[in-house]
């Protein structure tokens, strides 16, 4: 068994609480990701927002952010929401993983926000249709 197989097996995705779903180890109970949900309805448009995503370091890179983002799809699913998250325009890491997930560029927030101009200093949306069937 891959070491990456083996973590995973120690693992259990929290059913959400308060806005939070997590992943904890099984055994002893550490935290080893969570993402913070907001529901909001926006131009007619039902949608899941994550304001959150985090991996602890040690458990980078084993499958815990996809396991973690599949939990939260099957929420869009169930609730028949599109979902939407912010990411920094230079987290070319984050944005890769994110569209490694199915998720696209919507939008940045140039013409919302005060920002220094720089493109690097952009926050990014991206959106991810969770209603349909994948
Ligand atoms: C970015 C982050 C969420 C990814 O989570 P992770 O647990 O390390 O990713 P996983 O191991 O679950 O990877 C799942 C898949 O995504 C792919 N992937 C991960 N990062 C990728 C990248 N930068 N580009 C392309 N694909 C990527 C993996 O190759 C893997 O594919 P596979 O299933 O075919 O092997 C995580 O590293 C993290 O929390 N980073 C720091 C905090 C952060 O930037 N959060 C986002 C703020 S918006």
């Amino acid at each position: 068994m891959s070491e990456r197989e083996s973590r995973t097996i120690k693992a259990v995705v929290q059913p959400e609480v308060a806005g939070q779903v997590k992943i904890e180890n099984r055994f002893n109970g550490e935290r080893i990701a969570y993402a913070e949900l907001m529901r909001r309805n926006q131009h007619g448009q039902k949608e899941l927002v994550i304001n959150k995503f985090h991996i602890e370091p040690d458990y980078e890179n084993l499958g815990y952010g996809k396991m973690l983002m599949d939990a939260i799809k099957d929420i869009m699913k169930k609730e028949q929401r599109v979902g939407m998250l912010s990411v920094h325009a230079s987290n070319s890491n984050a944005q890769g993983f994110y569209e490694s997930q199915g998720w696209e560029f919507a939008d940045d927030d140039r013409d919302t926000l005060p920002n220094s101009g720089k493109v690097s200093d952009l926050q990014w949306w991206m959106m991810y249709d969770g209603t349909q069937e994948k």
